[in-house]
């Protein structure tokens, strides 16, 4: 066995039984892997405020919202964020700023009122002015004691093992960061994405479609898996799906959704994709170049009218 192979074999018999232990025990998964939804790496808890800061930012200059805008922007508005990974701090900050709600749902059961989660949560409220500081102290069972956890009339944090959130005509904003790319069951998502929305309601999501580490010596080298090997190695841990732009095009259309905008974050570079074009895995050898280059985009959509 050359050098090349051994290396292959080792990672897919790895990946697999690993695989089986996110599918039959996914909190014992979580615990052995430290996941935080922001990756394994050290962060301060002032790294992780800023992140949700940014988050929040980042969501209203796409939406072409100026800052002292956003509090009307806000008011009365009920939010279904997919995927906050362990802590909901943009749905803190949303409602900090005048939301009345925010339902998180995820697939896995990341979130922690752990001492430094905590200390997360004291950095976001010392930023905030009084009334978005009370706004945001309403978000929790008892101001005093953080940890006793959060107010499910402002923040209700679902683990569904779909990820879906089952809601009906009630949400006016649905928000997602890094999420998409993750989830299972892409048409699913994006069907209890249509039925949680009143008919006016918008939709924002951050994609990442890069390899997430798994590639080699190419950025797109993870799309050459078989897709049955990519799924036994990977179905359960919520690793990427590996979809690309043109099934996200698709899907959304099916899913009865207008696109307000889609716009890319991240190309590759045509030299890549054009090295690994001939060892591609089947779903992926029909892409246009254009597609196979995105790495990354922002979705704005709304409900088609009837
Ligand atoms: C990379 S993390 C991003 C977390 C957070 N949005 C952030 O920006 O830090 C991906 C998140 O999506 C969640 N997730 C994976 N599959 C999902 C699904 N089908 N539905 C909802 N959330 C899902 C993960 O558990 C995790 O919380």
């Amino acid at each position: 066995m050359t050098p090349h192979l051994a290396r292959d074999a080792k990672r897919v018999i790895k990946a697999v039984l690993t695989n089986q232990i996110a599918h039959f025990a996914p909190g014992a998964y979580i615990r052995l892997t430290g996941e935080t939804g922001r990756g394994l790496g050290e962060e301060s808890s002032g790294q992780a405020a800023s992140y949700f800061r940014t988050c929040f930012d980042d969501y209203f200059a796409k939406l072409g919202v100026s800052p002292p805008d956003i509090r009307a922007f806000l008011t009365g508005k009920r939010i279904l964020e997919y995927g906050p990974g362990d802590l909901p701090g943009v749905a803190l900050l949303m409602v900090a700023h005048g939301a009345e709600a925010v339902v998180c749902v995820d697939r896995f059961p990341l979130m922690q009122l752990s001492e430094k989660n905590v200390a997360v949560i004291h950095d976001l409220l010392s930023s905030l002015g009084p009334e978005q500081r009370l706004r945001a102290e309403s978000c929790f069972l008892h101001a005093a004691d953080l940890a006793a956890g959060f107010h499910p009339d402002r923040i209700r944090y679902r683990i569904a093992p779909s990820g879906l959130s089952g809601l009906h005509d009630e949400i006016d904003l649905v928000l997602s960061r890094a999420v998409l790319e993750h989830v299972n069951d892409l048409p699913a998502t994006f069907a209890d994405m249509h039925t949680a929305m009143k008919h006016d309601a918008i939709a924002i999501h951050q994609v990442d479609l890069k390899s997430h580490g798994l590639h080699q010596t190419n950025p797109l080298d993870f799309l050459t898996w078989p897709e049955y090997l990519w799924r036994l190695m990977y179905s359960h841990k919520g690793v990427p799906n590996r979809l690309r732009i043109t099934t996200y095009r698709s899907i959304i259309a099916q899913a009865g959704f207008d696109v307000i905008a889609i716009e890319p974050t991240l190309l590759a570079e045509t030299a890549d994709v054009r090295t690994v074009r001939p060892a591609l895995a089947t779903p992926f050898r029909q892409l246009t170049d254009e597609d196979l280059r995105c790495l990354g985009f922002w979705l704005i959509c709304s409900k088609r009218a009837n």
